[in-house]
């Protein structure tokens, strides 16, 4: 549950900037049911009225509903922009990064560095709840399990949240310091599961259904949230319904590549709808061509000009060289994808981990339209 909105099948498609847009989520949406959240939106941004922000808070006309994510740094602007949310009816639910391990966020003490200011921490998400509450928004926050090893935040971050009215917690099983590296601890989300009474929804390395029935069978969580395994596979989402909805014995879907070429060009119309020309939309697609035929036997001259189309007759043209009937790698399957960037330490501000109930808002830290 999700305020008073029920999930079913529990499943998230995890907030990704430059990905989750209202082309992607449609796509995804045709596959199975689940909750869809959009890019991430910096709050100043929003509550500024920032054209290109506003742009980006869009939604299709079937979207019942609206999945926000919003990064805040500032209680005020944080309550604000939730205000707005309820106002303008812009969503329906509000979900807060605090997961973000970009170093020139953490940099300024946002993202995933915040939590370890506790006070301010609590400071945003008790107002951004209480702005939330007027419109019946559910307020659900996102967060890793700490800076790193030594400074682990989140079963302390969890019961604040609790403690504040969010509906539910989401975690991001990597602490800031490893990024998108090694494995998530799908322990630690048993361990927060164990702490909290409110909905606890586990993220991190589910590739597959079967990988998310794992982890609810691993953690005792409510829901999954699931990111870098639908890259290039929107058709997960039809994976984890029908593991959700059957159990371990499910069929998993495995499209031969004319059915991911058929997709694939129709995630390319919708972002060349989305975005408003073939240029923009082909350019955007571009990014999404290596993951959708990765494992794929294609030639190494048509990938090139895949990755340089510039029109939607120059796709289908190009797609229409591929051969249909070649079954899907089913070598990938449970393979990570997306990112997998090293470890690297995590860059913060002058004396951040020494105060932890300073609850002084960081200078600096809103950031642009992007995130992690
Ligand atoms: C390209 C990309 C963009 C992301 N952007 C965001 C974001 O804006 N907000 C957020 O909370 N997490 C963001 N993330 C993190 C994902 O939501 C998710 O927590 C992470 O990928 C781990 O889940 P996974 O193992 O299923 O991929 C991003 C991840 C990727 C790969």
């Amino acid at each position: 549950m999700l305020g008073d909105r029920a999930v079913n099948p529990p499943v998230v498609l995890a907030p990704m900037a430059g990905i989750t847009n209202v082309a992607f989520r449609r796509l995804c949406r045709e596959q199975g049911g689940g909750v869809y959240v959009c890019e991430m939106i910096t709050t100043r941004a929003l509550v500024e009225r920032i054209p290109k922000t506003l742009k980006m808070v869009a939604f299709a006309e079937d979207e019942d509903f609206r999945s926000l994510q919003l990064y805040g740094v500032d209680p005020d602007v944080t309550a604000a922009a939730v205000r707005m949310v309820g106002e303008d009816g812009l969503a329906d639910h509000v979900d807060l990064n605090f997961g973000c391990p970009v170093p020139k966020v953490t940099r300024r003490g946002g993202g995933s560095a915040l939590p370890w200011r506790r006070k301010l921490f609590g400071r945003i998400v008790r107002q951004a709840v209480e702005a939330a509450r007027p419109y019946g928004i559910p307020l659900t926050i996102k967060m890793r399990k700490g800076i790193d090893d030594d400074h682990l935040t989140y079963v302390e971050a969890g019961l604040i949240a609790q403690e504040a009215g969010v509906a539910a917690v989401a975690l991001h099983a990597r602490t800031a310091e490893q990024r998108y590296s090694g494995q998530a601890d799908w322990d630690a989300i048993a361990t927060l599961k164990q702490a909290l009474d409110v909905p606890v929804l586990g993220n991190g390395d589910i590739w597959e259904g079967s990988d998310a029935l794992r982890m609810v069978a691993h953690t005792g969580v409510d829901g999954v949230v699931v990111g870098r395994g639908c890259l290039g596979r929107p058709w997960l989402f039809a994976d984890l319904e029908a593991a959700f909805t059957q159990g371990a014995d499910y069929k998993p879907v495995l499209p031969m590549l004319g059915e991911v070429a058929k997709i694939m060009s129709r995630h390319a119309e919708l972002l060349v709808d989305a975005l408003g020309d073939e240029k923009h939309g082909c350019a955007d697609f571009r990014k999404h061509i290596a993951w959708y035929l990765k494992g794929f036997p294609v030639g190494g001259e048509l990938r090139r000009r895949l990755s340089m189309v510039a029109s939607l007759a120059e796709l289908d043209d190009l797609l229409g060289k591929l051969d249909p009937g070649e079954p899907f790698p089913v070598s990938e399957l449970g393979q990570p994808r997306g990112r997998v960037n090293a470890p690297g330490k995590v860059t913060l501000p002058q004396g951040w981990l020494d105060s932890r109930d300073d609850d002084t808002v960081p200078e600096g830290a809103e950031m642009e339209n992007s995130g992690g």
